[in-house]
């Protein structure tokens, strides 16, 4: 679904170039081979050398790498791309790893086509955390809701909250793009706190964290509480993470704008 939305606000047709940066594994990209032919192509980027490989295997198994190009590029940097080469440029949840988020777009309206199109989709993590009192990770902790203070306290201490998943909202998301040059720009903040039911085991909720940056859930608590508070922690939470009755909390931007003709 989310894929369909990238791909459709960047306004596809036959013959255009895309440009996927931080494909990853392709989910975006794949999903845009079709809708560009005949004629046209779908460049996958990528910081990582390996996950470029994975998309070109990707590709020559579907029996699309004729129409598919592969590049080991940073967000900030597409210097392998010629100005003015591609028609739209798509990504998703990876300016949040970017530095100089102002930089990348300033490449995606370097590397675009007057008219060209962006398609841009984050998670807003700055308005995801912190949680509500008496919240954590979705579980209610009421009656242990000092503890949860306390581990959710450090994490707002973790170097990370100044990080690159931090450092930006859908506003500043917005001014980037005017910034960079797009004309007609369009963004869309979407907020959600919906029920879920998905048990888990203890050991797999400590052992996660976030985002790749960031420590792990257990790291963490053993920062934030003393032994006996970590017992008392525990023997609370987890019964409801294995239960896995809990909410999760959503923030997600989409911006999308072209590039004037
Ligand atoms: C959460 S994954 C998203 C992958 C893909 N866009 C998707 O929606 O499935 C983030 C991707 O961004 C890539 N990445 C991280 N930092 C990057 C950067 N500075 N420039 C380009 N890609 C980057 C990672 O290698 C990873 O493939």
């Amino acid at each position: 679904v989310v894929r369909d939305q990238i791909l459709d606000r960047a306004a596809l047709h036959p013959g255009d170039v895309l440009l996927d940066v931080g494909a990853g594994d392709g989910l975006i990209g794949f999903g845009a081979v079709e809708r560009v032919s005949p004629g046209g192509r779908v460049i996958f980027s990528d910081v990582s050398a390996d996950l470029m490989e994975v998309c070109r295997g990707l590709a020559r198994s579907l029996g699309v790498d004729e129409r598919c190009g592969f590049v080991i590029a940073g967000a900030e940097d597409l210097a392998p791309l010629d100005p003015l080469s591609v028609d739209v440029v798509t990504t998703r949840a990876v300016l949040i790893y970017v530095h100089s988020k102002p930089t990348a777009f300033a490449e995606f309206f370097r590397v675009l086509r007057p008219g060209g199109r962006i398609s841009v989709y984050e998670p807003i993590n700055r308005l995801m955390f912190p949680e509500p009192r008496g919240q954590f990770w979705g579980y209610d902790v009421g009656p242990i809701r000092d503890l949860a203070d306390k581990v959710k306290a450090s994490w707002n201490d973790d170097p990370e909250r100044d990080s690159t998943l931090m450092d930006f909202d859908e506003r500043d998301l917005f001014d980037y793009a005017e910034d960079a040059g797009f004309g007609e720009i369009h963004l869309e903040l979407r907020r959600e706190v919906t029920g879920r039911h998905e048990p888990t085991s203890w050991e797999a909720f400590v052992a996660t964290s976030p985002n790749p940056l960031a420590p792990s859930q257990g790291e963490v608590i053993g920062r934030a509480l003393d032994t006996v508070e970590q017992l008392r922690f525990e023997t609370y939470l987890r019964p409801l993470v294995e239960a896995g009755v809990r909410t999760r909390r959503r923030t997600v931007a989409h911006l999308w704008a072209q590039k004037p003709s």
